[in-house]
């Protein structure tokens, strides 16, 4: 393969980013110059949506104004229901949550038919963030919901962003406790740069196209197992394994097998992922309000026993899918959970291509049969 060629588009850099600095070296990561833990340890994800799609921190009253605008798309709108109820109950979530936001997408675009029009302006495109953002958790809730034969439920006026997503998930107010580590996986699942999904929504947003366009296709890039699937293939796992007195004997079989280990090794971060230890200590303390040491013994042994064998480190992906299973979760909904976090680093990213736009289209170097010709074939003169 020829030297120019860079095969997954490994250590290149394809553009400039005001949103988020990743920085493997420290391995710190920044949202908008504020370290993502200390966003982490003192914001409601609200807020910090506001500061990935403006650049900064809402005073009150930015923050009162939002919040009044995002409530106006909290409950699950009656045309999304019924589209989400003719999917097949034993499909993926992911499909339903890409089906939804196709479906808001064409109900907030009637009437505008021609493709010249699709891009919107800013102010638009902002407006249709924050519709997305505040739709989501409806969508993901009732998608677990549903599968357990149980109704939607209303959203809850008086609570913030993630203690109404758990009111609307389990239709009972999840403790302080429970709310301070489920806001904390939110904003950790914000944002990281030019990932694997945000690189999809730009090339969509690079050919013109509408936002409700880039988020679709960002969801398809997020399903995968080696992105944001990962969490809920860590639990796969864990399942596999059962307790922490098996994880020798299985992953001596595994590596034998040649199987990644889900939830572990990032393509930037090779010494460890700058959100694992937040993501870790709200997994502790939510280990210790559900009395689960159980939990902690596996994650801690296969942590070791994999770090010691491959010295590679897990991501954000090993903590938050054992987090997640102890909040009631399904583990088909930890996906969709990822959805609802990134969606606001994904409109942050749109939002910055518009604004400076170039299409997005790399070149490839063709190794398939040489220049060859239909017989008979005459050309016409
Ligand atoms: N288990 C076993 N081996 C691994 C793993 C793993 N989790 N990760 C990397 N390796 C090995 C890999 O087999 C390869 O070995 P060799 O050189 O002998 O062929 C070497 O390490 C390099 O791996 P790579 O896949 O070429 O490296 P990459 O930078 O392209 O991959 C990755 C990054 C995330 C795709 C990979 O580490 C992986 O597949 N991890 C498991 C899936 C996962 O947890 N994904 C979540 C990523 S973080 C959250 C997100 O951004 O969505």
């Amino acid at each position: 393969m020829s030297d120019d060629i860079r095969k997954g588009l490994v250590g290149v850099v394809a553009d400039q980013t005001a949103i988020s600095k990743v920085n493997p070296e420290t391995n710190s990561l920044l949202y908008r110059g504020y370290p993502v833990q200390e966003l982490a340890a003192t914001q409601p994800f609200e807020a910090v949506a506001y500061l990935l799609w403006n650049g900064e921190l809402p005073t009150p009253e930015q923050a009162a104004t939002q919040a009044a605008e995002g409530r106006r798309y909290r409950a699950l709108a009656p045309e999304v229901k019924a589209a989400i109820d003719q999917l097949p109950l034993d499909g993926h979530p992911m499909d339903e949550v890409r089906t939804a936001v196709s479906v808001i997408g064409s109900l907030d675009l009637a009437g505008e038919t021609s493709v010249l029009e699709a891009v919107g302006t800013v102010e638009q495109n902002k407006a249709r963030s924050l519709r997305l953002f505040a739709a989501l958790p409806a969508i993901v809730a009732y998608g677990q919901r549903r599968r357990r034969g149980l109704d939607a439920v209303p959203p809850r006026e008086d609570l913030g962003y993630s203690a109404n997503f758990l009111w609307m998930t389990f239709g009972e107010e999840a403790p302080d406790v429970v709310v301070d580590a489920f806001n904390r996986s939110m904003i950790l699942y914000a944002e990281h740069s030019f990932n694997a999904s945000t690189f999809t929504a730009r090339v969509i947003t690079s050919t013109l196209s509408d936002l409700y366009s880039a988020v679709v296709g960002a969801i398809g890039a997020l399903k995968g197992p080696l992105h944001g699937g990962a969490n809920e293939a860590v639990l796969h796992i864990f399942d596999e394994i059962g307790t922490a007195e098996n994880v020798v004997p299985w992953l001596d079989q595994a590596l034998a097998e040649k199987r990644k280990i889900m939830g572990f090794g990032h393509r930037v971060y090779k010494r460890g992922d700058s959100r694992v230890p937040t993501m870790k200590a709200a997994l502790d303390t939510l280990i210790e309000y559900y009395d689960r040491p159980d939990v902690a013994a596996l994650y801690d042994t296969l942590e070791a026993q994999f770090v010691a064998r491959k010295g590679i480190y897990p991501n954000l992906d090993y903590p938050s899918g054992p987090a997640y299973n102890l909040l009631g979760f399904d583990t088909l909904t930890f996906t969709p959970l990822f959805v609802a976090s990134r969606v606001t680093g994904w409109t942050a990213h749109i939002l910055e291509q518009q604004a400076s736009n170039a299409l997005i289209r790399p070149l490839s170097a063709y190794n398939g049969v040489a220049e060859r010709h239909i017989d008979g074939y005459v050309a016409d003169t």
